[in-house]
């Protein structure tokens, strides 16, 4: 089989990697990729939302499967394209992906079906939006309706803040126009976050093992939010019990919810859950593989990718229902990034010590922001590398992810140096416990 993978960055990668090792895969592309999908795989020079120019290489390399990776492919209509035309592709269609696309769609359908979230209000209308943020209890949250890259979500501790988010989303459009035409006002849930991504196809749903990203860009969560600095694999937060409970109370009535609208899900479900005291809540759908939480599930994953992705395209997922292999040890990734992200930063610098890292046992560096020039890897995004290591114990692959992160160096490099330490640190005694939250 060829096989082609949209998309750039770090989750990409992992893919392209995953996908290789497949007994099947004669060749796996990647469009556009970076340094590191061109050693594991074959660059294509297309953009991911170039959908003319993909489909004339996939028709004329005879490509069998296409998997996308980022969500704005997949919210352009990727997917009903390929199908229309007979290509065989993983991913939800348009209306599917709205889950992710639109934030009002997404509290919309879990009002109707049930699914716990933060409680909510949806404003077309930046004057009725002041009102209600006048007579609301804080801290709360001012959503963007649309994508907005991770930065349309605006935590308000003050009335004045709520009416700044208000101003930024609505009136001066900063996340663009479509994502601020509707705004989501919502109470701030406290707790610990848990992204929990399933395989769905139909009504079969076949969720991966939980993970743990950290969005902030410093140490101890502090810092702006970023697209993820890090996360590992299993997250120990998610008991048997929580996971039954997101199974029973989030993943089964939103999968049942959207067959009920005639959008049946096909793809990656990732739901962003918040553990409050009262239970689960759903924080943010998404309707692809995380990033950087797919490199470590994928380095644990023993079942072959490229099977299980083709199952839930060709709707005969109910074939590996509990029959997922993972390897028992915990993983652990650690995002380098460029000085300044998620702000400004510079691209093009050298990048020194990958050879090195890729000699430690059981390290895999996915690449994200990075490009080959001559025998040289340069850096070329925010996100540049997704440092992965497997350990006994999560506190050995953290140990190890770490080794091979201080072999590698380029200018300015910035990363957390606390990814895993949440689930590794003793609990707090229950004076230090976060208050109960109050709904
Ligand atoms: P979203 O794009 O809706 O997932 O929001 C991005 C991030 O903002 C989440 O991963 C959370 O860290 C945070 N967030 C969103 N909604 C809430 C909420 N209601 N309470 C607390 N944090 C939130
Ligand atoms: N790591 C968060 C995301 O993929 O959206």
């Amino acid at each position: 089989m060829k096989v082609l993978v949209v998309g750039k960055g770090g989750r990409e990668h992992a893919l392209v990697w995953k996908l290789a090792q497949s007994p099947r895969a004669e060749r796996v592309f990647c469009a556009p990729g970076n340094a590191g999908t061109a050693e594991d795989g074959v660059n294509v020079p297309i953009e991911a939302n170039d959908f003319d120019r993909l489909v004339s290489f996939v028709r004329k390399e005879k490509i069998d499967l296409t998997v996308v990776g980022p969500e704005e492919p997949l919210s352009l209509g990727i997917v009903d394209r390929f199908q229309k035309l007979g290509l065989r592709i993983f991913g939800p269609t348009k209306t599917a992906a709205q889950l992710e696309s639109s934030k009002v769609f997404a509290k919309s359908l879990m009002r109707h079906a049930d699914v716990p979230t933060a409680d909510f209000r949806i404003f077309d209308h930046p004057e009725h939006a002041r009102r209600y943020i006048g007579t609301r209890d804080y801290p709360l949250v001012v959503k963007a309706d649309g994508l907005a890259a991770g930065k349309g979500v605006l935590v308000c501790s003050t009335n004045e803040e709520a009416l700044a988010a208000i101003e930024r989303v609505m009136v001066r459009e900063e996340f663009g126009l479509a994502a601020g035409r509707q705004v989501v006002v919502e109470k701030r849930l406290e707790g610990e976050e848990l992204s929990i991504l399933a395989l769905v196809s139909g009504r079969i749903i076949v969720p991966l093992q939980p993970t743990q990203d950290h969005k902030a860009a410093f140490d101890g969560d502090t810092g702006p939010n970023t697209g993820g600095m890090g996360a590992y694999c299993p997250a120990p937060l998610g008991t048997t019990e929580l996971l039954d409970a997101i199974d029973r109370d989030i993943l089964v009535p939103t999968v049942h919810a959207m067959k009920r609208r005639r959008q049946p899900f096909r793809g990656v479900l990732y739901a962003g859950v918040m553990t409050t005291n009262q239970g689960p809540r759903v924080l943010e759908y998404n309707c692809r593989f995380g990033d950087p939480e797919t490199q470590p599930l994928l380095v644990r994953l023993r079942t072959d990718l490229l099977d299980l992705l083709e199952a839930v395209v060709d709707e005969r997922l109910d074939t590996f229902e509990g029959k997922l292999e993972w390897d028992e040890r915990p993983a652990v990734c650690v995002v380098m990034a460029s000085g300044g992200y998620p702000g400004n930063h510079a691209k093009g610098l050298p990048i020194y010590g990958l050879a090195e890292a890729a000699k430690l046992p059981d390290v895999k560096v996915f690449h994200a922001g990075t490009v080959r020039e001559g025998d040289r890897v340069l850096t070329d995004g925010g996100r540049v590398l997704g440092v992965t290591a497997l350990g006994d114990t999560l506190a050995d692959a953290q140990r190890r992810a770490y080794e091979a992160v201080a072999l590698i160096q380029f200018r300015d490099a910035h990363y957390r140096r606390d990814i895993a330490d949440k689930a590794l640190r003793p609990l707090a005694p229950p004076s230090e416990k976060a208050p109960a939250t109050v709904e």
